[in-house]
């Protein structure tokens, strides 16, 4: 048996998706119409033998319980959350609960990052695994040696795909491999997991013993149960012929930032065409508005049949769009209602909020930089006739007057 573990965090990492993330945890936000944990969660469906998923986190117990329940029912699959009373790292969470995760007796165990969007070839990796016989394997990926510095860097053998050097975000350059932050692992990850805190334990101690000054630098140091699986496993052990990496040539991003999230939209909605093409918009009928590329429509949402809509579109529920609306690359949150002939363009559109007639809400669809997105949180209402450049409005602001590069608070 497998089993899969997906690393959704807390309300703190949350912080870098403002002003999306007020009151939706960044985990559920919607990608491509689906919270972006579903998009992991149908994912590791592919696993053969695949006995349970958890989610690990230390969000509410009750909105997540309620998602965990409700993606178990539709995609008929064992999903359960897991609330941590407070962080533990990325491997600490893990053992934290070692033995519910443990409960089936499974002989591989899946970790990965809630926040990364790609096409997931956990099949592969598990084959590729068995053959190394390590205890653990990496998803990694060659990314441009600017961007590199932001992630995990590594060096591998290139003949036995060991992992031989491992620094996360190091200042210099080591290298242009990068941590995908998806793992597969042999439940000795847990023995792995518990030498580092044993260690950080007995240093503890020995400090203590030695000076009044040593006991105040170990009170400063990290708690014996938080571990980061990043700099505290996989540095050490990197050289040991215990970690092998396992390298993917397709889509790999990490979702960091709201704009990061459109582009991802659009990597999940191109996959549809593979994965699950009856969500995408096909246009035909006489009722239905122009479909341009991959589209995705919440079936409550009400379109106007003049509405022209796509390429990278992704409407969720209620939304109402009206007559000879124009929408390209963006995201249409819950409840949004746009009015005649408005054009959205490269931006994410908050719930519930309005746009009115003949406005604009547009940006240049630079992904990674600051204003490349327009962004609006929730409520905000755009009167007729106003345009919105490259700015991003904090929830719940009127704007009776166009802006151009500025953020609204
Ligand atoms: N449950 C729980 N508890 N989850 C946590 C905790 C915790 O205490 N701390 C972090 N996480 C989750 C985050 O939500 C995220 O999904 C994942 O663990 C990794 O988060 P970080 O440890 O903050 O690392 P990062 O996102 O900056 O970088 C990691 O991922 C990159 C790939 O996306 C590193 O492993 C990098 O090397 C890697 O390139």
């Amino acid at each position: 048996k497998v089993v899969a573990v997906i690393m959704v965090g807390g309300p703190t990492k949350g912080t870098r998706f403002r002003p999306l993330s007020f009151n939706t945890p960044e985990p559920l936000f919607a990608l491509a119409g689906q919270p972006m944990v579903h998009h992991t969660i149908s994912a590791c469906k592919r696993i053969k033998n695949l006995a349970q998923i958890f989610l690990i986190g230390f969000y509410e117990e009750r909105e997540f319980a309620l998602y965990a329940s409700s993606i178990s029912s539709e995609l008929r699959v064992p999903v359960r959350y897991l609330k941590e009373d407070k962080p533990h790292g990325s491997a600490g969470g893990l053992y934290y609960f070692r033995d519910i995760i443990m409960e089936d007796s499974p002989s591989h165990i899946f970790l990965l990052n809630c926040d990364v969007c790609c096409n997931f070839p956990l099949p592969d990796m598990l084959e590729a695994h068995m053959r190394y016989g390590g205890m653990g394997t990496l998803l990694v990926i060659k990314v441009s040696a600017e961007s590199a510095n932001q992630f995990g860097e590594l060096v591998a053998d290139q003949v036995t795909n060991e992992l031989l050097h491992y620094t996360e975000k190091p200042e210099t350059f080591v290298s242009d491999l990068i941590n995908c932050g998806v793992y597969v692992f042999t439940p000795e990850i847990f023995d792995a997991i518990q030498d580092v805190s044993s260690h950080r334990q007995d240093r503890a101690n020995l400090r203590l013993m030695s000076s009044f000054e040593a006991l105040q630098s170990a009170t400063r140091s990290l708690p014996k149960d938080f571990v980061r699986l990043d700099q505290d496993i996989l540095s050490p052990l990197a050289g040991k012929k215990q970690l092998y990496t396992y390298e993917t040539t397709d889509f790999w991003e990490q979702i960091k930032t709201p704009g990061i999230s459109l582009k991802c939209s659009g990597l999940y909605l191109a996959q549809f065409r593979y994965t699950s093409p009856h969500l995408l918009a096909s246009g035909d009928g006489t009722e239905n508005a122009t479909i341009v590329g991959d589209v995705y429509i919440h079936p409550s949402a009400k379109v106007h049949p003049t509405a022209k809509i796509g390429p990278n579109v992704s409407i969720s529920a209620n939304v109402r769009i009206a007559a000879g609306v124009r929408l390209i690359s963006c995201i249409i949150l819950d409840d949004v209602e746009i009015q005649e002939n408005a054009v959205v363009l490269h931006s994410i559109v908050g719930w519930k909020s309005s746009l009115g007639k003949w406005s604009r809400v547009q940006a240049e669809g630079d992904y990674n930089a600051k204003l490349g997105v327009t962004i609006l949180g929730e409520a905000v209402t755009v009167e007729d006739e106003v345009v919105v450049i490259n700015s991003i409005v904090l929830p719940h602001k009127t704007l009776n007057v166009s802006v151009q590069e500025e953020i609204i608070l």
